[in-house]
């Protein structure tokens, strides 16, 4: 790798912020944790190691989805594109699309700031043509572009469902904030987990090896590490369940007695059976989907579905003279 391949941007700070939302959240009734707070070195790991289970099927079926329509995509796309994928910290699946793409610059942004440059610096040893613009950010709150990367079409990569994080008016808003960083002809490819049957659903995010029950309590194992918080883990348990009225799976975590915690000088009782909501993951129709990107001036150009109706892979082109250009 030569050393001006990749370039490395810190735009952000967190720790008050996680201690303003954690404070905050703990408050609140019902109590909740914005679900970016799991991605400290051990969450990042632990959500890896989701990815690999066999009940959690996003992962795998989107991998084959877009080995599958690679050249289809790039033939749509382009070459010499800006790649710019927000929370690609793990720079894992871009791998599939590079090779055909042949992008001029990749711009991952992620808010795990290890994570980011160690992936970082191993794609530019798989990919050494290729230039990279890494940027330390929480794509939640601002989405500008490092100064230094390059000039061209401009195409967002947003795989994994990680829009599912958002509810849909917050998931419009980020879409605006995506359109108006493309611009007029930029293209947007995101990954969006369908509606499906309850069971599978919850199983995906209630393995049967417990790796998501850690996955969840590790942000206690975080507060208490990094914000001096005392929770006691083996007092609270992961909960996940698919509220269908709502269209998203929820994950919470169960106070499984009355109890009481310190954090910073705050203490918070939460009765037995009281829980802390700690993620939503939406999930979308295809028409659903292409209705809510239509808000945000996206123009549907393809969808991909596999052949079990698990996930979908959607083409977008935000539209010409759409108001947030
Ligand atoms: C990273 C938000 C897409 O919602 O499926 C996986 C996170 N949480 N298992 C998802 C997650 C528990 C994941 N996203």
């Amino acid at each position: 790798m030569s050393t001006s391949q990749v370039q490395f941007h810190d735009l952000h700070t967190t720790r008050d912020e996680f201690v303003d939302d954690v404070l905050q959240g703990l408050a609140r009734r019902p109590a909740s944790i914005p679900p970016k707070y799991f991605y400290d070195a051990r969450g990042s790991k632990l959500f890896d190691a989701i990815t690999e289970l066999p009940e959690y099927y996003q992962t795998r079926t989107e991998i084959e989805m877009l080995k599958r329509n690679a050249a289809e995509i790039a033939r749509r796309v382009g070459t010499g594109s800006l790649l710019v994928e927000p929370g690609g910290g793990s720079c894992a699946k871009v791998h599939i699309l590079l090779e055909g793409l042949q992008p001029r610059a990749y711009v991952p942004m992620d808010i795990s700031h290890e994570h980011l440059r160690i992936a970082a610096e191993e794609l530019a040893i798989a990919f050494p043509w290729l230039e990279i613009h890494a940027a330390c950010t929480d794509y939640t709150k601002e989405m500008a572009l490092p100064p230094s990367a390059p000039r061209g079409t401009h195409v967002a990569f947003f795989p994994g469902s990680s829009i599912g994080n958002f509810d849909p008016a917050g998931a419009v808003d980020f879409l605006d904030s995506i359109a108006e960083l493309l611009g007029p002809e930029g293209y947007l490819l995101i990954g969006v987990d369908l509606k499906k049957d309850r069971a599978l659903l919850e199983a995906a995010y209630d393995d049967a090896a417990g790796v998501t029950a850690q996955f969840n309590l590790n942000l206690l194992q975080r507060i208490n590490r990094e914000l001096g918080g005392d929770f006691a883990l083996e007092h609270w348990q992961h909960k996940a369940i698919y509220n269908d009225m709502a269209g998203r799976i929820e994950m919470h975590l169960v106070s499984m007695l009355d109890q009481q915690v310190k954090i910073a000088g705050n203490t918070y009782s939460f009765a037995r059976g009281e829980t802390i909501h700690t993620e939503n993951s939406y999930k979308y129709t295809t028409d659903e989907f292409i209705e809510l990107a239509a808000r945000s001036g996206f123009v549907s150009e393809q969808v991909w579905v596999d052949d079990n109706a698990l996930f979908s892979v959607h083409l977008f082109r935000v539209q010409q003279g759409h108001a947030s250009d």
